[in-house]
């Protein structure tokens, strides 16, 4: 059966002391919401629903960025959870099948957990997620006969025994979507908060014929991002499941602590990750290239055998074919390196396209910005760029070309062509000799004065 996603991101979260939307504070150089989409879409999920509120305009924007195929629902008052999920109604109208309610907030249910409530859904209407809870505090709590989840008692709400629960509500539920949106009908806001609790739909559920059980999971699964504090201890969480899982993919990572990771980083089989590395977002490294100490990657490609660094920066657009090599002190921005290219050491190459077998000199640099626009640099394959070559863009050089080093590139060069483009050397016999003497005898003179 189809299913669909509702991500509840209406939330202040005011004690993040922020102008910034609770949900777009990012881990892992992705916003909140987006870890809880990213595990929602081992679902397949044919139609996902982001319901707004705080900060609304700025939290759809994201979710379009992120997802063009996202839906955004506004909740304009905060009335409580059942309150937001009504929100999606509309959203929903034409859908057929089972919805997953997530939080914005909890970016680490795991895709493995929500498939397993999936399974639990041929035996019950309502599936909830649970978890036992180390220091229960407000949680909701689960009240169960058995596989029965009977209901579910928000902790203002509850007695001193339903208190001494500590199987706790993590908030997330799947249900049938036109089950789900009847129930929340029902739902009213009689209770402590004053709110719409998206918990009750389990006692009414009952009372309509229909089933609800729970589904456990590991506590840290569940954990919600309310602070500062939290929201850093979340990123050392991440990054510690993002380096386990980059070992377990068959990636080397000499020393895992130092290295830091996006949600979407890749790494391919085989590949090496050496010390004090980091992965900024939208980073594909392929089967057994080799990233070297100290390197910043983000928005970029590095194919098969290709190496980077030490000390290196890849930057949005960088394309690395195979075994291309890029060295220290080396920045590259939107630009293509061929295969086997060598840009070695101490150069910037931005919007360029570098042919393969290509040697770039040290201290090249693409003058590829004139103050205004951005302008593009090409130069063919095998060609040699001798050390110190500004090469001031727009301009091409054609295959098998070569500069000579120290040269300003102002107009294009034809393949095979060697181009120099600096002043002619002149020597001076005995020269720097006699301006020494002069030079000392000044100093002589000075003293004496
Ligand atoms: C909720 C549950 C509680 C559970 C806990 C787990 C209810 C009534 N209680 O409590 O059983 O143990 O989560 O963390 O559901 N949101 C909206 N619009 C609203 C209200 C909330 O979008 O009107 C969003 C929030 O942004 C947040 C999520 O829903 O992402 C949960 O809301 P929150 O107010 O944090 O619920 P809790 O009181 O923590
Ligand atoms: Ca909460």
């Amino acid at each position: 059966m189809a299913n669909a996603l509702i991500i509840l991101a209406a939330g202040q979260g005011s004690r993040m002391n922020s102008d910034l939307p609770k949900v777009l504070h990012k881990i892992g150089n992705a916003p909140l919401f987006a870890h809880a989409l990213a595990a929602g879409e081992a679902l397949e999920p044919s139609a996902k629903v982001v319901v707004v509120g705080h900060g609304g305009d700025t939290v759809a924007a994201a979710a379009e960025a992120i997802d063009p195929e996202i839906t955004i629902a506004r909740q304009n008052e905060q009335l409580g959870t059942a309150h937001a999920v009504a929100q999606a109604r509309d959203a929903l109208a034409d859908y057929e099948g089972d919805a997953f309610v997530l939080y914005g907030d909890t970016p680490f249910v795991s895709a493995e957990t929500l498939e397993r409530m999936k399974a639990a859904r041929a035996t019950h209407d309502v599936v909830v997620l649970g978890f036992e809870a180390a220091d229960p505090a407000r949680y909701g709590r689960l009240v169960m006969e058995g596989d029965r989840l009977s209901r579910i008692v928000e902790f203002k709400d509850a007695d001193e025994a339903e208190r001494a629960i500590t199987f706790c509500n993590s908030g997330v539920v799947c249900a049938d979507a036109a089950t789900l949106f009847a129930l929340i009908d029902e739902v009213g806001n009689d209770n402590a908060a004053g709110e719409y609790y998206l918990p009750d739909i389990v006692e009414i559920a009952w009372k309509n014929g229909k089933t609800a059980t729970a589904v456990a999971c590991e506590e840290r699964e569940t954990l919600g991002i309310n602070t500062r504090a939290e929201l850093a201890r979340a990123e050392a969480v991440f990054q510690q499941m993002k380096r386990e899982e980059a070992l377990e993919n068959g990636v080397t990572l000499t020393a895992p602590e130092t290295v830091f990771f996006s949600l979407d980083t890749y790494l391919g089989r085989d590949a090496e990750v050496e010390p004090h590395v980091v992965f900024g977002a939208g980073v594909t490294v392929e089967s057994t290239a080799r990233i070297r100490a100290f390197s910043h990657l983000e928005g970029c490609h590095v194919s098969m055998g290709a190496t980077v660094g030490p000390y290196a920066r890849l930057r949005p657009g960088a394309e690395l074919a195979n075994n291309a090599h890029i060295g220290n002190f080396v920045e590259i921005k939107n630009a293509q390196i061929g295969e086997g290219t060598k840009v070695n050491h101490l150069t910037y190459i931005g919007d360029a396209d570098i042919g393969d077998g290509t040697n770039v000199g040290a201290g090249t640099i693409t003058c590829n910005y004139d103050g205004v626009f951005k302008h593009r640099t090409t130069v063919g394959r095998n060609a040699f760029i001798g050390s110190n070559t500004m090469l001031v863009a727009p301009v091409t050089l054609g295959d098998e070309a070569m500069t000579a080093s120290g040269s300003v590139i102002t107009s294009d060069v034809e393949a095979g062509a060697l181009a120099l483009g600096r002043a002619k050397q002149v020597n001076k016999p005995g020269l720097a000799v006699r301006m020494f003497e002069k030079l000392k005898s000044a100093k002589k003179k000075q003293q004496k004065g």
